[in-house]
């Protein structure tokens, strides 16, 4: 899958401007600056593909991504973020939930928790629309080159705890660097093997 061809589809700003629902989909949620994007990029081998930066609140669309002939991944704006004037947040929030709930091919939601943070209520939130929408959700743990085995341990089992108390989540997590490439190909042996 990940080695056919990978491509922008295009930015959406609003639910009718979705493409054409023939494909797989998976998408990648998370707070800002969690590191979805970078993820994005790190799967496809492609450094640039989806633009990720330091500075929180940078993908502001709903970016498709061709993923092999069968697939899309989707890049989705980054919650929680507080410093962007309030009417876009609301904006971006009122997409995101449109999204998460009214996408009837999205296979499989990723949400993307920092390994040196854990879950937040934001988070929270998010998996509580999932449950609701009945989209599968599975954890997947970022920037682990930033913590210690020991403090990840720890904030895993805080998420461990977190994710039993919802119904759409996947239990097992996947751990991720995507400076380091680590867990990328975990990653997309699970995305391969949606149907
Ligand atoms: P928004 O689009 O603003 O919601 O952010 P995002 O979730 O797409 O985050 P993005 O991929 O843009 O990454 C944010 C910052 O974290 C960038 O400076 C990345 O270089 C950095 N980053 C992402 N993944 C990793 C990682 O695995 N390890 C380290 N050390 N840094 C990372
Ligand atoms: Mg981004």
């Amino acid at each position: 899958l990940f080695a056919g061809e990978t491509d922008f589809v295009k930015g959406v700003v609003a639910m009718d401007g979705m493409p054409p629902d023939d494909r797989i989909e998976v998408c990648f949620a998370g707070r800002s600056n969690v590191g979805k994007s970078s993820l994005i990029n790190a799967l496809t081998g492609r450094k640039a593909l989806a633009r990720a930066s330091n500075t929180p609140g940078r993908t502001q669309e709903i970016n498709f991504f061709t993923c092999g002939e069968s697939h899309y991944l989707v890049d989705l704006p980054g919650y929680g973020y507080a410093k962007a004037p309030i009417k876009t947040v609301e904006k971006w929030q009122r997409l995101l939930k449109a999204y998460l709930s009214g996408r009837a091919t999205l296979r499989r939601a990723f949400v993307l928790i920092d390994s040196r943070h854990g879950v937040k209520s934001v988070d929270e939130e998010i998996m509580t629309r999932l449950d609701k929408s009945a989209v599968t959700f599975q954890v997947v743990m970022t920037k682990a080159d930033k913590v210690k085995d020991v403090e990840r341990e720890k904030i895993m089992q805080q998420v461990r705890e977190k994710i039993a108390q919802h119904p759409a989540a996947y239990p097992e997590m996947i751990i991720t660097s995507s400076e380091k490439g680590w867990g990328v190909d975990v990653l997309r042996a699970v995305i391969a093997n949606l149907v």
